[in-house]
Formats: structure tokens, C-alpha cells, sequence
């Protein structure tokens, strides 16, 4: 593989996205709370309103990916939860599923399996389609802005009303496509210097636009360190993070921790945007290992993925034309942190937002 090549691999998300303290006390600690406080729903006249709406990419995508053979329809994908592959980028739920779950809700309805005028919609509806950027990654895959496009139309076409929008959230994923593809089109690493305050620039305009449409809280990701992911470390055996990969992610997550202070400073009424930082929700997963409420190690070796090609020609989910698996897939993905060579196991999932509990609180505010 040209080196240029084997970048694009190693940077190519099909995506969708946690913080973890790594300590047994105050990982039960935060799931106590979470039985606690946060099933408030918001009732107007006994009607169930708060809704989340979903932008982004695979670590948050719900099954909107179907064009051609994408992988998240295929086996082994959906393995744990519901059994069978559900557009999905993991072999169970993904944070949409556990964002959903904290606020109170059911996981909102892909936007390609709306139905109109239905109970599908009380929970919101998630846009978010695997392998998106802000900007065009894989054509015709639609952007962030052709997303937020979708969800003007339906406001328009009031499906949802600025009353269902004054109680609800929207989360926004965004987790590395833009860059993958830049480098998948011949950009330099140094290049990046001058493209990552473009991304992040574009990042801030989607979501002033979301708020302006009416939503009153929006989460949004910061970038996980990319150096850490299977498709990069897999150079190394799944020992080492690459630095170079994750000084870049930094420069990313610092533009966009200055961005949103500066809009929240502009702000009199609270903090309408929080960060998820899962940047540092999955250095913590992954340097201090998860430990499951008996304390022992729960991601035994959490930088090596369940389910990886048996050669670097292969992916997770690749058949042959015969048929045959050219993968192999582990036989506890419970035990696993990653689940391919890009996102987290169900398991990694849940242990992220056990992290993320700090975040997610100031969502709730
Ligand atoms: C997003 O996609 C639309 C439709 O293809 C395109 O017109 C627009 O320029 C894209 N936006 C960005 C920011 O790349
Ligand atoms: C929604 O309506 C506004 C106002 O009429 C219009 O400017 C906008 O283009 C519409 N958006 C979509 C996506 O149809
Ligand atoms: C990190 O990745 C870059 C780009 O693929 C590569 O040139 C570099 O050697 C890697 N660094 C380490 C420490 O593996
Ligand atoms: C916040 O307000 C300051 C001062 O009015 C302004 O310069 C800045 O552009 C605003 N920032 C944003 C993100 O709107
Ligand atoms: C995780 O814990 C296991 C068992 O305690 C240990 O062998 C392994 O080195 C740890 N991994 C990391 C990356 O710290």
C-alpha cells in the first residue's frame, strides 16, 4: 500500500461517539446518580415533549448509512444488540443509544425511517449518517449542513414546532471524516494547520444554525484521539497511540473549546453548548482500563479491536466473492473496548459515558 494510501485507511471514519474516571468507586458513584436524576421529562399539558435531534457521523448514526454495502448492515455488526446488523457502527449501541437513554428518552428515529405524523417521532429524530463531515466527505453522503437541511424542511413542514424545540437537545458528532478525507485527497499532515480552523469554523456555523432554528441545547463532540483508534496503532501491534495523529486532534479540540466558550460567553441565560470530551473519555478508558463494579479489569487489553480483517486488504464485515468472512470477530465483544478499527464495542460505549457523567450533567442544566 502507497503510503498515502495506507493514511486514508488509517484515517477513514465511517462515523458516529464518552469520559471515563477509571475508578471503581466513582464509576458506580455516576451510575447510581444516573438512576436518579435523569428521567425529567417535560410535560406540557400531560404531553411528553423534550426530543433529541442527532447530527453528525457513525458514532452516532442509527441506521441512515444504507447506500451500497456499507458495512453497518452487514454481519458481524449488530451481533449483540438487536442481534442482527441495524446500521449501526458497532455490535451493539452506539451514543446516540446512551445519550437517548440518560436523557430520559427512547433512541430517536433515523431520518430514513421517519414516518410522519406517527409515535415515532416523540422522541426526536436522529440525522446523523456514518462517514459525514461538515464538509463533503463521500459523495453522495450528506454533509452536516444537507443534514440541518432535513431538519429545517421538517420544521417548515411542521413536523416538529418551536414549542417542541424550546425543551429539546441536539447532539452534534463530529469525529474525524473531514480529516480523512483530506488526507484521502492527497493532503499533508502539515496541511492540516491550516485546514483543522476551517473545519472547526464550519463546525461553529452548523451550530449557530441549529440553535437559531430553536433548539435551546446542543452538545457537540470533541474530537477522540484519532492516534489512539485500531486503524491507526494496528502499525504497532495496538501498543502505542500515534502522536503525531493526536497533537493534530488537540489543535482541533482547543479551537473548538475557545469557540464555544466565546459563544457561551455571548450568552446571558446559562451555557446553551457543552462539550463532549472524548478526548479525554477515551484516554481514560483506555490508559487506566475500565474496571467493572467487582473492580477487576473489564477491557483487558483495550486498544486491540473484536473485529479486524485478517490481512490489512480486509475490514471488518469484507466477504469474498464466495462468501466466505475475510474477518474474524472476538467471542466476548463485552470484553473489548473497541469494537472495529474505528469505534467502540456497546461495552465501550457504556464505559465512555460513565466518563462522560460530568458532560452530560451540564447538559441537563
Ligand atoms: C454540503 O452539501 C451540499 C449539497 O451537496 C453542497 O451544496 C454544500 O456546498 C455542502 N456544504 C459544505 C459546507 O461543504
Ligand atoms: C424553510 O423555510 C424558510 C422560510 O420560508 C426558507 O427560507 C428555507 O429555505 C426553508 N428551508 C428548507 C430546507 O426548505
Ligand atoms: C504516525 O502516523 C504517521 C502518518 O501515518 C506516520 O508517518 C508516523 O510514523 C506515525 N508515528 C508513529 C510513532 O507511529
Ligand atoms: C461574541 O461577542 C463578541 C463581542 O460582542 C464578538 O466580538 C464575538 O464575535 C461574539 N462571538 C460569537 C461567536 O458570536
Ligand atoms: C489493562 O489491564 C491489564 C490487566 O490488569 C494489563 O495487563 C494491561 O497492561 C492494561 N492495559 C493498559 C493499556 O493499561
Amino acid at each position: 500500500m502507497a503510503p498515502g494510501q495506507k493514511l486514508l485507511f488509517t484515517f477513514f471514519l465511517c462515523s458516529s461517539s464518552f469520559l471515563l474516571t477509571g475508578k471503581g468507586v466513582e464509576v458506580v458513584e455516576g451510575s447510581s446518580r444516573h438512576h436518579h436524576q435523569h428521567h425529567h421529562h417535560v410535560k406540557h399539558n400531560g404531553v411528553d415533549t423534550k426530543k433529541l435531534f442527532v447530527f453528525g457521523d457513525s458514532y452516532a448514526d442509527t441506521g441512515n448509512n444504507r447506500i451500497s454495502n456499507g458495512d453497518s448492515w452487514k454481519l458481524p455488526y449488530g451481533i449483540t444488540f438487536p442481534g442482527k446488523p441495524s446500521g449501526r457502527f458497532s455490535d451493539g449501541r452506539v451514543f446516540t443509544d446512551f445519550l437517548a437513554r440518560y436523557l430520559g428518552l427512547k433512541s430517536p428515529v433515523a431520518y430514513k425511517f421517519r414516518r410522519f405524523g406517527g409515535k415515532h417521532l416523540k422522541y426526536g429524530m436522529n440525522f446523523a449518517f456514518g462517514g459525514t463531515g461538515v464538509f463533503d466527505t463521500t459523495a453522495p453522503y450528506p454533509n452536516m449542513t444537507t443534514q440541518i437541511d432535513f431538519f429545517e424542511r421538517l420544521l417548515n413542514e411542521s413536523v416538529f414546532t418551536p414549542f417542541d424545540l424550546e425543551t429539546s437537545i441536539a447532539h452534534v458528532s463530529l469525529v474525524g471524516n473531514d480529516y480523512s478525507a483530506y488526507l484521502s485527497r492527497g493532503g499533508s499532515v502539515q496541511g492540516l494547520q491550516t485546514f483543522i480552523p476551517q473545519v472547526v469554523n464550519e463546525l461553529v456555523v452548523d451550530i449557530k444554525r441549529i440553535y437559531k432554528l430553536g433548539v435551546k441545547k446542543i452538545s457537540v463532540t470533541a474530537l477522540q484521539p484519532l492516534g489512539c483508534l485500531p486503524r491507526s496503532t494496528i502499525q504497532n501491534s495496538f501498543q502505542r497511540c500515534n502522536d503525531t495523529f493526536n497533537q493534530a486532534v488537540i489543535f482541533h479540540n482547543t479551537l473548538l473549546q475557545q469557540a464555544v466558550t466565546n459563544l457561551n460567553n455571548n450568552h446571558t441565560h446559562g451555557s446553551p453548548i457543552v462539550i463532549i470530551d472524548l478526548y479525554n473519555a477515551f484516554l481514560s478508558v483506555i490508559q487506566q482500563n475500565a474496571t467493572n463494579q467487582q473492580g477487576s479489569s473489564k477491557f483487558a487489553n483495550p486498544m486491540r479491536p473484536c473485529c479486524r480483517g485478517i490481512s490489512p486488504a480486509y475490514y471488518c464485515g469484507n466477504v469474498d466473492q464466495n462468501g466466505n468472512n475475510m474477518y474474524t470477530v472476538c467471542q466476548h465483544p463485552n470484553n473489548y473496548f473497541f469494537w472495529d478499527d474505528s469505534h467502540p464495542t456497546q461495552a465501550g460505549w457504556e464505559a465512555l459515558t460513565t466518563a462522560l457523567q460530568p458532560n452530560l450533567d451540564s447538559l441537563q442544566r
